[in-house]
């Protein structure tokens, strides 16, 4: 059924013929993953073992009963960068090289007006070293209770009301109980054994090892203290330096913790007489994410960790602080994070099918709400723990292992971060502050001088992708295929804007927000050119290509339409920026006008890729870039002929039409190119966003049937050693969200903002509700729904203290339910 399991052994609970259940302790509403049997081996990490994380640290869990292997993560761990390469200057041209750059690019541009096709077949250009290294493991913990011969009863489970990973199971004559979390208010994870009946535990060892972990170089460990083990290590030789602090803590009367120094540079902690024992790991490094600037030459370095981490193990471990104290705070901050909204698909929860299991039986179209509540469940589960620390999610979450991932498990920047945080506004999750601290402080700085050096553009930054301020193309020769995308600023900026525009935070707003709107409009302003092959008076982008799509032409729809969105987004922020600079917003206005808006229909009924219409009906690449204005971008879906208008005069009906087309043939994500989820995923936002339900769920099933694994983690390939991606497990629930919500955005503020109810909703969810979706402009919603005749049963809009006043319309079914203008405090049931 699954490509992926092609002559592997089918599912992990195939050995388990007994009924089965649940555990006891399983969240009663359902809202957790389990298993029978442990996690398979290292070759199976993204397949199997469960994901724990604060944001700082991650960890993954393999679930084995006698010896837990926990591998962990440090959300700053990378190789290369300026800390592996003296030479590395973030892939820019040489200052010295800006007017010969600049003479270049206008060859490039006018070889690009001129061409008989519209296109050329090379433009890139790169700069300095790569170097940008990856993202590197952090070794592994092995917790070893000296127990032999066979074990039963055996459960594993992630409780998603928790946020904590629990096992259970017997050998021997004594019940075992385990149990990881980390914690974000200390920073820490914690790892606890103990009995059922508080009886002694056999000897237990703790130790660390990097052998699974290929390519980090060995590490140092030894004992800090009689109960806490010290590793210090590089993630590359030379490199990043690493620190954890792993402290133990038994109870029992005679309970004994001994470190002790074993073989060359190695400690291992004995527990011996303790009835309940717990391990308490700090983790850091030398990154610091302030020094990416010039006035500490782009170096990222920060100070040695160690005295930061004795000053986070101390309080997390002081006697004060009791085990059942810190759990209990952790559960509670992640609750005050997660339940602010709530979801039901009228699931019924399954308490006898272990999730692997349910995952496998699971089929396209046919479906299974409680699976797909759960991956919903999960995917706000995993962003709760990985990016709430000083970096954003990278392309893994913060969960990797090894010195080298796939794309480096980088900060790429041309759909996947952006799609990291799709859902997180509309289901009021707080957690993208490290994301714009990331722009500010590590794309600004060195972008300037790409803007500079590569663009010969004064103001403003811009980035291509990835760490360490690596903000020049990556390569050479023709990589416009992979490389070139100098718009995911612009795409970025949507998500700043969004940020204001569904908190109304306006103090944020002036300090973060508008400077970084700002700089990029800047950027942008000054790169956009008069099109010099259809002479029509407009201004574009030249050279452009699509995200990782040749061909390399003028005027590509998806830069165009992110543009006009962000320009739309600096003329409604300047009111509330404090800035008093109109001439910018006036060339912003003026620019916005006269601008190519990106939407033109083909010859066979397209929306165009580009402004040259060359588009192949047979292409199934990937990426919609074309479409980023359909979902998540309001330039399609919204299209407006009174500020849009091109020659042809469109109306908003033939977009759509062409837009639909254009859609139908990309096909279902499982083209020649890639078999991805977070394709997937995205066809099923852009078919909701078209009220197609039917389409919407097909390509939301399938993606969750084809690139899933058993621990719902999503896959972009199959197979042992399967290459782990996090894009799905967010775009998962941003577009089952746009299923039963829709908010898009206007162009400007005096527009009427509409909100639309259930407009794709699946026949297999005949009954639901939502509760506190977060809305723009400081209002919130809860409604539900039921079978028909019923169908929406109610709809409550609340404002903030704090809301905005404006006109917004609710539409069900294509029908205005209620057209009101918000209010401050206002509360009102319109169904
Ligand atoms: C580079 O920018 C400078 C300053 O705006 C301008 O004078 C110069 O003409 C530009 N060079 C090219 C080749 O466009
Ligand atoms: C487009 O024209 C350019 C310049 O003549 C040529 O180099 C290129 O191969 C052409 N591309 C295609 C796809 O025909
Ligand atoms: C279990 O208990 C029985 C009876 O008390 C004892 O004989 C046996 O050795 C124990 N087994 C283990 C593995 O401790
Ligand atoms: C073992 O640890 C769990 C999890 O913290 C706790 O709920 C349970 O009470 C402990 N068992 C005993 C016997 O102390
Ligand atoms: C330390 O020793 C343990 C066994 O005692 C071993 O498993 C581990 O790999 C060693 N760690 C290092 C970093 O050498
Ligand atoms: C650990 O060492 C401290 C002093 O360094 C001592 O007071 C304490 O008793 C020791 N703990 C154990 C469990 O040996
Ligand atoms: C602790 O050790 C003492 C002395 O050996 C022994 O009498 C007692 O039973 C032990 N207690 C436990 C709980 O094992
Ligand atoms: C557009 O104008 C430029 C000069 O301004 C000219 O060279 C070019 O031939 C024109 N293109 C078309 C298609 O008319
Ligand atoms: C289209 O834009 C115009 C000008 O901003 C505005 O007055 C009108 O309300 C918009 N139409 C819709 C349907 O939003
Ligand atoms: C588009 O609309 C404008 C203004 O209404 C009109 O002058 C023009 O002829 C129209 N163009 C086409 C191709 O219909
Ligand atoms: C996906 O598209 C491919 C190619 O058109 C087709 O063979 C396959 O049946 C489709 N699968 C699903 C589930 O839509
Ligand atoms: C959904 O899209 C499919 C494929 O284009 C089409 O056959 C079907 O009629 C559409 N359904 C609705 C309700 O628009």
């Amino acid at each position: 059924m699954h490509l992926r399991r092609a002559g592997v052994a089918v599912g992990l609970g195939s050995a388990i013929s007994a009924a089965v259940a649940a555990p006891p302790a399983f969240p009663a509403s359902g809202n957790g993953i389990w298993y029978t049997q442990p996690g398979r081996d290292f070759d199976f990490w993204a397949d199997d073992w469960l994901p724990v994380g604060n944001g700082y640290l991650a960890a993954m869990v393999n679930g084995q009963a006698a010896q837990e292997v926990t591998q962990l993560n440090i959300e700053s761990l990378w190789s290369g960068g300026p800390f592996q390469d003296p030479t590395y200057n973030g892939g820019n041209k040489a200052a010295s090289d800006q007017a010969t750059v600049a003479q270049e690019m206008q060859v490039i541009r006018q070889a690009i007006f001129q061409s008989p096709n519209g296109t050329i077949d090379s433009a890139s250009t790169s700069g300095g070293p790569l170097s940008i290294g990856s993202y590197v493991g952090a070794g592994y913990l092995l917790a070893t209770l000296d127990l032999s011969g066979g074990f039963s009863d055996f459960v594993r489970w992630l409780d998603l009301d928790a946020a904590v990973q629990r096992t259970s199971w017997t050998q021997g004559n004594a019940s075992f109980f385990r149990e990881t979390f980390c914690s974000h208010p200390t920073q820490a994870c914690v790892q606890r054994i103990n009995t059922t009946d508080a009886s002694t535990l056999p000897a237990l060892t703790y130790a660390y090892s990097v052998d699974a972990e290929s390519g980090i170089p060995i590490p140092t460990v030894s004992c800090f203290d009689n109960s806490t083990l010290q590793i210090t290590g590089t993630a590359s030789s030379p490199g990043m330096a690493f620190e954890i602090l792993a402290r133990v803590s038994a109870s029992g009367t005679n309970a004994s913790i001994v470190c002790a120094p074993t073989g060359t540079n190695n400690a291992t902690i004995s527990v011996s007489g303790a009835s309940d024992a717990f391990i308490t790991w700090v983790g850091g490094t030398d990154y610091d994410a302030d020094a990416g600037d010039a006035v500490h030459s782009f170096s990222f370095k920060g100070a040695d960790p160690h005295d930061a981490l004795v000053a986070l193990i101390e309080p997390a471990t002081a006697s004060a602080t009791t085990y059942d104290g810190a759990l209990a705070a952790h559960i509670a901050d992640y609750a005050g994070l997660i339940t602010k909204f709530e979801l039901d698909l009228g699931q019924t929860p399954d308490f006898a099918t272990p999730t692997d299991q349910l995952h496998d039986a699971y089929q396209t179209d046919v479906g299974n709400p409680y699976l797909e509540w759960l991956l919903f469940n999960f995917g706000r589960y995993l962003l709760a723990g990985s990016a709430r620390g000083t970096l954003p999610a990278n392309l893994q979450g913060k969960w990797a292992k090894d010195d080298s991932n796939p794309w480096s498990a980088d900060y790429h920047s041309n759909i996947n971060i952006q799609m990291n945080y799709w859902f997180a506004e509309l289901t009021g999750m707080d957690v993208v502050t490290p994301l714009f601290d990331y722009f500010e402080k590590t794309w600004a700085p060195r972008g300037a001088l790409t803007a500079q050096y590569l663009y010969n553009i004064s103001e403003g930054w811009v980035t291509h992708n990835e760490i360490f301020g690596h903000t020049g193309m990556k390569g050479g020769g023709n990589t416009a295929s992979w490389a070139d995308y100098p718009e995911s600023n612009a795409w970025m900026m949507l998500h700043v804007w969004d940020h204001f525009d569904f908190t109304q935070d306006s103090d944020w707003f002036k300090a973060q927000g508008w400077p970084l709107l700002k700089s990029v409009a800047q950027f942008h302003l000054q790169k956009l050119v008069p099109d010099e092959r259809f002479n029509d008076s407009t201004l574009v982008v030249n050279p452009c290509n699509s995200p990782e799509q040749v061909p390399i032409t003028l005027g590509c729809a998806h830069a165009q339409q992110l543009i006009w969105q962000l320009f739309n987004a600096i003329d409604k922020g300047f009111a509330i920026s404090g800035d008093t600079d109109t001439a910018f917003l006036d060339e912003v206005r003026a620019k916005r006008e006269q601008m190519d808006k990106g939407i033109h229909i083909g010859s066979w009924g397209q929306l165009q890729e580009w402004k040259v219409d060359m588009d192949s009906p047979t292409d199934t690449h990937r990426h919609l870039s074309h479409l980023v204005g359909l979902y998540p971008g309001y330039a399609v879906s919204g299209y407006n002929a009174t500020v849009q208008a091109t020659a042809e005069n469109y109306t908003h009906d033939e977009v759509i039409a062409a837009a639909t087309t254009s859609l139908i043939h990309r096909g279902n994500g499982t083209g020649p190119d890639a078999d991805s989820g977070w394709e997937k995923v995205w066809r099923a936002a852009c078919w909701a966003q078209l009220q197609n339900a039917t389409e919407f769920y097909h390509e939301l099933t399938y993606a969750l049937e084809r690139n899933f694994a058993p621990n719902l983690f999503s896959l972009y390939s199959q197979g042992e050693g399967a290459i782990f991606q996090i894009d799905a497990n967010f775009g998962f629930p941003a577009a089952l969200l746009n299923g039963l919500i829709q908010v898009p955005d206007v162009a400007t503020t005096g527009d009427i903002y509409t909100v639309f109810i259930l407009p794709a909703l699946p026949s297999n969810w005949p009954s639901g509700s939502i509760k506190n979706a977060r809305l723009r402009g400081g209002i919130s919603i809860e409604f539900s729904w039921a079978p028909a005749p019923q169908g929406l049963t109610s709809l409550k809009v609340s404002a903030e203290s704090f809301a905005a006043r404006r006109r917004v319309r609710f539409v069900h079914k294509g029908q205005t339910i209620k057209e009101i203008t918000t209010s401050p405090g206002m509360s009102v049931n319109l169904v």
